[in-house]
């Protein structure tokens, strides 16, 4: 028996600087954790040269460098794809990147697109002016007359891009019969479809060969991610990849996490934010400040019928409406109460006011604004979650304070 104490064992002390860089090791799981990981490393460790080898080559699935893919953004794609029965999705850093996603992969120098007169200010920046940069014409064209639009497609024509609701007037675009239009040309029809979201639309199924989703709206819903998505088919993504790796269009995986976690809740908050919209177009509609009121819901909007079978019933949760004051009325409005936040953004969990004169069509001069029906007096909301008495009360609010 050895009745000596052991002496305790002393370990070469190890420098802070050779412990704190060194990979943790990998979590082994017992059990699966209920909420998903975040995965925010910008790279993965090979496990040898031929691994390497295959996984840059694409012959081995996994991951290298977030700029590539990450499983964040998988996992967001993934959801994604489910909801707009989608072959492929490319998870972006933006909503424009996905929108530069889609015209860098699809086309080149020499083509022409035909785009919505319609479009969200940016986009229409990017398809007429950034593209001619880039050697690609376009045409603008008012893409609700469909004899307008077969015109403006030409034999260079690649693309015709339009938005599913577009921005301000609230106008539907007819999406079986502008993808006819496009493939009689042999081009294709890429829908935005920020403002319907694929809880009322799932442009692919009527036709479109590639679907835009602002995913810092609604789809996220909680103003607090920047991304994009872009879906399609797969004999359409030959280029997707690389045109994501090389023009550095990713997304960050702390966004696609909260945007998985958006997800979750959206077909309730689109239902919520659509039955709220319906009352405030309604009670607009009866005051004697407003002139004019945009809402796909209203039976005497232009594509009432269009947008009840398009859409299922719902009619989206923005509302455009035009004050007889004009700008003077439209500065009181935004001014009389803080109830509805003045926020040039749309789809919060909020409901919040844009005024299209002063924030996304700045850029036109003012009679391509009249021509389009914007005045100074118009007013866009976005509906949010609250009550729908929240809502009308303060609504009444600010047109008192006209
Ligand atoms: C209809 C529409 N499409 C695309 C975008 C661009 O999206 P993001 O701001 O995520 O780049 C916006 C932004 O307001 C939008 O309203």
């Amino acid at each position: 028996m050895n009745n000596e104490t052991p002496k305790p064992t002393i370990s070469k002390p190890i420098r802070p600087d050779d412990i704190c860089p060194r990979p943790d090791k990998p979590v082994a799981h017992t059990t699966q954790p209920m909420a998903p990981a975040i995965y925010p490393t910008s790279v993965w460790m090979c496990n040898d040269t031929q691994q390497a080898d295959q996984l840059l080559a694409g012959d081995l699935e996994g991951y290298v460098y977030q700029r590539v893919g990450h499983p964040n953004a998988d996992a967001f794609a993934e959801k994604v794809a489910a909801l707009h029965v989608a072959e492929r999705v490319a998870v972006t850093s933006s909503g424009m990147a996905a929108m530069s996603l889609a015209v860098l992969s699809q086309l080149a120098p020499g083509d022409h697109v035909v785009v919505s007169n319609q479009l969200y200010g940016q986009s229409l920046l990017l398809l007429t002016q950034e593209l001619t940069r880039l050697g690609i014409s376009s045409t603008q064209v008012d893409t609700g007359d469909r004899d307008a639009t077969r015109a403006a497609m030409t034999s260079a024509t690649r693309l015709l891009v339009v938005e599913t609701i577009g921005n301000p007037r609230l106008h539907v675009a007819d999406i079986t019969s502008l993808a006819k239009i496009a493939h009689e040309r042999q081009a294709k029809l890429l829908v935005d479809n920020t403002f319907a979201t694929p809880v009322l639309c799932r442009p692919l199924e009527l036709g479109a060969d590639l679907v835009l989703e602002s995913v810092s709206k609604m789809m996220n819903g909680h103003s607090d991610v920047m991304l994009g998505a872009l879906c399609g088919r797969a004999c359409d993504w030959e280029r997707v990849p690389l045109v994501m790796s090389a023009w550095g269009l990713a997304s960050s995986p702390f966004d696609a996490w909260l945007a998985v976690r958006g997800l979750a809740t959206m077909h309730l908050r689109v239902e919520r934010a659509c039955e709220t919209a319906q009352r405030a177009a309604e009670f607009l509609m009866h005051s004697p400040a407003v002139e004019q009121v945009d809402y796909p819901g209203l039976p005497d909007h232009p594509q009432y019928d269009l947008a009840a079978t398009q859409f299922g019933g719902r009619f989206g949760s923005m509302v455009t409406f035009r004050l007889s004051g004009g700008r003077k009325a439209a500065d009181a409005f935004i001014a009389a109460s803080d109830r509805i936040p003045f926020c040039p953004s749309l789809g919060e969990a909020t409901t919040t006011l844009s005024h299209p004169e002063s924030t996304s069509h700045r850029g036109l001069s003012p009679s391509q604004r009249e021509a389009l029906g914007i005045s100074g007096g118009t007013i866009r909301l976005s509906i949010g979650l609250e009550s729908s008495d929240f809502v009308l009360a303060a609504l009444a609010e600010k047109l008192a304070g006209i």
